[in-house]
């Protein structure tokens, strides 16, 4: 059928030269990207939230919940992002293994991850960023620093911010990448300092009673940490601009998430265990919890780091979803103008500054309430379709060479979408709503515009 046209790996690629990205990330690069994408919004703001309201002490088990969902489809995003080393990540796996159609959806579901998760990221960030300037006693007028709906005239840090990144973006991956790997140091420190200054004051008392909401609140919260958690397959966005991406995908795939996991871990044993859970559900839990044991100066440093996280996570997701656009608009599924290539930087440009425009005036104008969960459900759909996908491709092109190979991929695939898809059962009913409203919105789009569009169309 037409609309179930799959595009063959050998066509993805033996792509036209002049409208491949540039190749200029290394192994680090990737991995710093990975935890640039990773740590921030989830860790610094969510996990108060999860730990209050659902998980309680037992965040533990949440994040070792979605570390699991999470580790079992690294594996298989490894696997596709060696194999086929194109810009789109799982809207380019999806092309590849199950048609059009079905691409078209995924694509249209990863701008809830990216550009979502971008304009919640900037919300965040202005949060952090104007309680910097309150607690320096320079608090940034109101009205600038809120959206309509609370009151205010604009959230003009959210804007600033978000055009700020849009612009390295613009002028060339290396120095994003360089920015990113100094703030990703940034916020490593921030977290290991945390870890440092909390550890000595944990009282064990506080970790009773372990599951305060029982087991059904502990997958609820994981369902929400899950926020926490992605990222790291935005690495795999970045594949065409990779230098060896068949060993240096899988490394910075597989590598940043084991770090982040074994971190959060670390941070969630310790933030559980120096303030009651009643006491995180704040807009800045781990700077919260060093006030409360003392630490005024200290939790200051950690507000700067979850500041510089929350920009890295900006920078990996509006670079994400601009790569996105761009390789859907070169498979013609967009308008043919966001494939563009500025003719200095080499950087997709129009695509750009669309979506960073975009994130701004999300970030600065919308009220952004319950978001995250919306991210989350796009998310996981995605991480399910590229565990089924590298089965499929397993049987259909078992010819094709694998420089990384999914160890077991007929148990590590199967439990990869049993676990996602149960951290995804657990959403809200509200979530799944939207969510199914999103997805059909986007195919009457496809029937009405993409379908006509397709290259492939007259194949
Ligand atoms: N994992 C990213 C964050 O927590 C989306 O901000």
């Amino acid at each position: 059928m037409a609309n179930f046209r799959i595009k063959s790996i050998d066509s993805l690629l033996s792509m036209d030269e002049a409208k491949k990205l540039t190749k200029q990330l290394g192994a680090m690069d990737l991995m710093f990207l990975g935890i640039g994408g990773i740590v921030g919004t989830g860790i610094f703001v969510l996990t108060g939230v999860a730990a209050a309201t659902y998980s309680g002490p037992a965040l533990i088990i949440s994040f070792l919940m979605c570390g699991f969902a999470c580790s079992l489809a690294a594996l298989t995003y490894a696997e596709l992002a060696s194999m086929v080393p194109v810009a789109g990540s799982a809207y380019t796996y999806a092309y590849a293994t199950m048609g059009e159609v079905i691409a078209w959806i995924m694509g249209w579901n990863l701008v809830l991850e990216y550009a979502l998760s971008a304009a919640t990221v900037a919300s965040g960030w202005s949060g952090y960023f104007t309680g910097i300037f309150k607690t320096l006693g320079y608090p940034l007028p109101a009205a600038l620093t809120t959206v309509p709906q609370d009151g205010g005239i604009v959230n003009l840090p959210a804007v600033l911010i978000s055009l700020f990144v849009t612009y390295m973006l613009y002028i060339g991956m290396r120095d994003s990448a360089r920015l990113n790997n100094i703030l990703v140091v940034v916020k490593l420190a921030a977290l290991a300092l945390f870890l440092a200054l909390a550890s000595p004051a944990v009282e064990q008392t506080n970790w009773e009673p372990f599951m305060p909401f029982g087991f059904s609140g502990v997958a609820a919260g994981a369902a929400i940490v899950f926020f926490a958690f992605f990222g790291f397959d935005a690495v795999s966005t970045a594949a065409e601009e990779t230098k060896n991406p068949k060993r240096d995908l899988p490394i910075g795939i597989i590598g940043s998430l084991a770090v982040c996991t074994v971190l959060y871990m670390a941070v969630g044993i310790v933030l559980t265990g120096v303030v009651s859970y009643t006491e995180l559900n704040n807009p800045e839990p781990v700077a919260y919890a060093l006030r409360h044991i003392g630490y005024n100066f200290g939790s200051a440093l950690v507000a700067v780091g979850a500041v510089a996280g929350m920009t890295t996570v900006l920078i990996v997701f509006i670079y994400g979803q601009t790569r996105i656009f761009f390789v859907m608009a070169r498979d013609g599924l967009l308008p043919e103008a966001l494939c563009k290539l500025h003719p200095k930087y080499r950087t997709p440009h129009i695509v750009t500054w669309a979506t960073g425009i975009a994130v701004a005036l999300a970030g600065g104008f919308i009220k952004i309430g319950v978001i995250a969960e919306l991210a989350n459900i796009g998310t996981m759909f995605a991480f399910i379709m590229v565990s089924a996908g590298v089965m499929v491709l397993r049987k259909t092109r078992p010819d094709i060479n694998r420089p990384f190979k999914c160890p077991a991929v007929w148990v590590v695939g199967p439990l990869a979408i049993v676990s996602v898809g149960y951290l995804m059962l657990n959403l809200p009913a509200a979530t799944w709503e939207r969510f199914v409203i999103w997805s059909a919105i986007g195919v009457v789009i496809y029937v009405f515009y993409g379908r006509n569009r397709s290259p492939l169309r007259n194949q």
